[in-house]
């Protein structure tokens, strides 16, 4: 995995000519924890226990399936002003609209919280998009088994999907390998 791109305004918005998986999801959800993780390196992507730590979109370029994984800004931080917030939303919509290179989103939800709303929001937006939503339970290391199989389960049922969402962890590694395979399908598929 190596850092190819980032992008700040929606005018250095340019066709990135390769598949594309994105992950989306709430500020402070893991998102950058997982593409270090997925790397195997620490500091790819910046990480911070304060939300609103990613303020741009970065590609990250796969090895040696050719494709990008895309770490966006998170959602739903409150401190942000107004202001800030329209222009993330623009940026995601003008990368998710007319991107025919991007394959799914990877949308990352707390492992321990019920569907938010936000979170039903995005979700039901990339569907209404035509867009492949590939949800994925972060911080698998922080609830107990029987807890994390109640909220799989609420999320399968939401989206009305056969299988249940895939349950990760940053810090042990938990499910990595199968993430790989998900993301690499998508991308390829
Ligand atoms: P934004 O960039 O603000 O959108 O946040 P993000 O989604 O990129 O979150 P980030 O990866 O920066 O992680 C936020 C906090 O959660 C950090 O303090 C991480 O250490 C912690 N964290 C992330 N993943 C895990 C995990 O799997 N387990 C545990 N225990 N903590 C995690
Ligand atoms: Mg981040």
């Amino acid at each position: 995995l190596e850092i190819v791109k980032t992008i700040y305004e929606i005018s250095q918005l340019e066709p990135m000519e390769l598949s594309q998986v994105a992950l989306a999801g709430r500020s402070n959800v893991g998102k950058s924890s997982l593409v270090n993780c997925l790397g195997g390196r620490k500091k790819l992507a910046k990480i911070s226990s304060t939300p609103g730590k990613t303020r741009s979109l970065n590609y990250f370029l796969v090895h040696p399936d050719e494709f990008y994984l895309v770490d966006l800004p998170g959602y739903g931080y409150a401190k942000c002003s107004k202001a800030e917030r329209a222009k993330w939303g623009q940026l995601i919509e003008r990368y998710m609209t007319n991107n025919p290179w991007l394959k799914a989103v990877a949308v990352l939800l707390d492992s321990r919280l019920s569907p938010q709303k936000l979170d039903i929001e995005m979700t039901s937006y990339l569907k209404h998009m035509g867009i492949p939503v590939i949800p994925v339970l972060t911080k698998g290391d922080k609830i107990k088994q029987r807890e994390r199989a109640a909220i799989q389960r609420q999320w399968r049922d939401l989206l009305q999907y056969d299988y249940m969402p895939l349950v990760v962890s940053s810090k042990t590694g938990m499910n990595r390998d199968k993430l790989w395979e998900i993301l690499a399908q998508s991308a390829n598929g």
